[in-house]
């Protein structure tokens, strides 16, 4: 969507995968769906360097809206458990330097049965502006799958005459996939991202599938991202119960290699500093924020191998290498196998950043050298092309 926004994929946090739909505030106040959540994860986030690293929008997801519009039609928050209200919130995100996002439907219903924005587009929209809101994620639950184009595309225009910046987050392709390959020209001009997948959850399996399924529509969804509108494979469950550390990294690595929104799921009051350490690596988030703004894509499978790799700027590479195999510990990869490989002539410069950072040297065409991934693990790389004539001005031994 051409409206200045998203012109890298977007990072924060989104409360989803983690808080799912709880509204027990009077047993779980800590972990309910409340102002209060928000505040507190906006306060570690300036304290503990999410901010810093790049990690800028607090999203609301589903179920905090109360379950009646006002008497003007307009959604409001919840009262008890948003008793400042959406507006006040939004002003003490800002106040943090952070960025507010919310959620809707584009049907008559949320996906967990609140409120949907059907009938009440521009109402919801100007509401949403008003309230001084930077990310809208609209849902597509409850809603005949023919009028999910125009419902999106109305919504589209209406954020866009509340003339507040509003990054517009839809999920339209995934309720479109049932019946037909959705357009994604139509997408791509309409929404900042798009979700094309089911809902990742807290599991290697989730996260396998999303992997696979992205691998086995890359010819039809990766030419449609770009600055201003990225495939969504939903959020980062780093830092959560369900992922082993290589895993995490393997989660890690992809997202950035698929220039994937960042938006994690997690309880940022309590991660463990390994997860921390890998969500905040600044290697892999200039990956992923890399301004050529080109989605990655699987380039080869090697027996349990999968080499995912993205064109960077500066004819740079990110190069990653998956191993599916999960009896046994880490295999060897030689990494001249990696069809990317190819930049590497006459020679290049390789940096390793997963699982450890480790500069590999200069490299050819003909190299040798095997990286170890380990079993559901990720090697991540970046290949700089180096010219041996440049080169040469500098140190003359580099010459033959
Ligand atoms: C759908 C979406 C999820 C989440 C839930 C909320 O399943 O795909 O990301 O927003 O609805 O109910």
């Amino acid at each position: 969507l051409d409206n200045g926004l998203a012109l890298k994929p977007t990072m924060g946090w989104l409360h989803w995968e983690r808080f799912m739909c709880n509204t027990d505030c009077d047993t779980d106040p800590d972990n309910c769906v409340s102002e209060r959540l928000y505040m507190q994860m906006a306060d570690v986030m300036v304290k503990e360097g999410w901010r810093e690293a790049g990690y800028e929008y607090v999203c609301i997801d589903d179920c905090w809206p109360s379950h009646q519009r006002d008497a003007q039609g307009r959604l409001q928050a919840d009262p008890k458990r948003f008793p400042g209200g959406i507006k006040k919130l939004a002003d003490y995100i800002h106040s943090r330097g952070l960025k507010l996002g919310i959620y809707g439907d584009v049907g008559t219903s949320t996906c967990a049965g609140y409120p949907g924005s059907l009938g009440y587009y521009e109402t919801d929209a100007q509401t949403f502006a008003d309230w001084g809101v930077d990310l809208l994620k609209f849902d597509g639950c409850y809603m005949n799958w023919t009028r999910l184009g125009d419902g999106y595309v109305t919504m589209s225009k209406a954020l866009n005459r509340t003339g507040r910046n509003i990054i517009y987050s839809c999920e339209w392709p995934l309720y479109e996939w049932p019946f037909h390959q959705p357009n994604y020209t139509a997408i791509r001009e309409t929404c900042n991202h798009w979700r094309n997948f089911a809902d990742v959850y807290d599991s290697w399996s989730s996260i396998k599938s999303i992997v696979e399924w992205t691998a086995a529509h890359q010819e039809i969804i990766v030419p449609s991202a770009g600055p201003g509108g990225w495939n969504d494979p939903d959020m980062l469950v780093i830092g959560n119960f369900g992922l082993s550390h290589d895993q995490q990294e393997s989660q890690m690595a992809l997202w950035a290699i698929m220039a994937a929104p960042l938006l994690m799921s997690n309880d940022l009051r309590d991660i463990c500093p390994r997860s921390k350490g890998l969500l905040q690596n600044r290697q892999i988030i200039a990956i992923s924020q890399d301004p050529l703004g080109k989605q990655g894509y699987r380039t080869a499978k090697v027996d349990s191998f999968e080499v995912w790799e993205r064109p960077l700027s500066k004819k740079r590479l990110a190069i990653a290498v998956l191993n599916k195999q999960e009896i046994g510990g880490p295999r060897r990869f030689p990494i001249g196998m990696a069809p990317g490989w190819k930049i590497c002539d006459p020679q290049c410069n390789v940096t390793q950043i997963l699982p450890q950072y480790k500069e590999l040297g200069i490299q050819t065409l003909h190299s040798k050298v095997a990286v170890l991934v380990n079993p559901s693990g990720t090697v991540l790389m970046t290949v700089t092309p180096a010219n041996r004539h440049f080169k040469s001005h500098h140190s003359l031994h580099w010459q033959d």
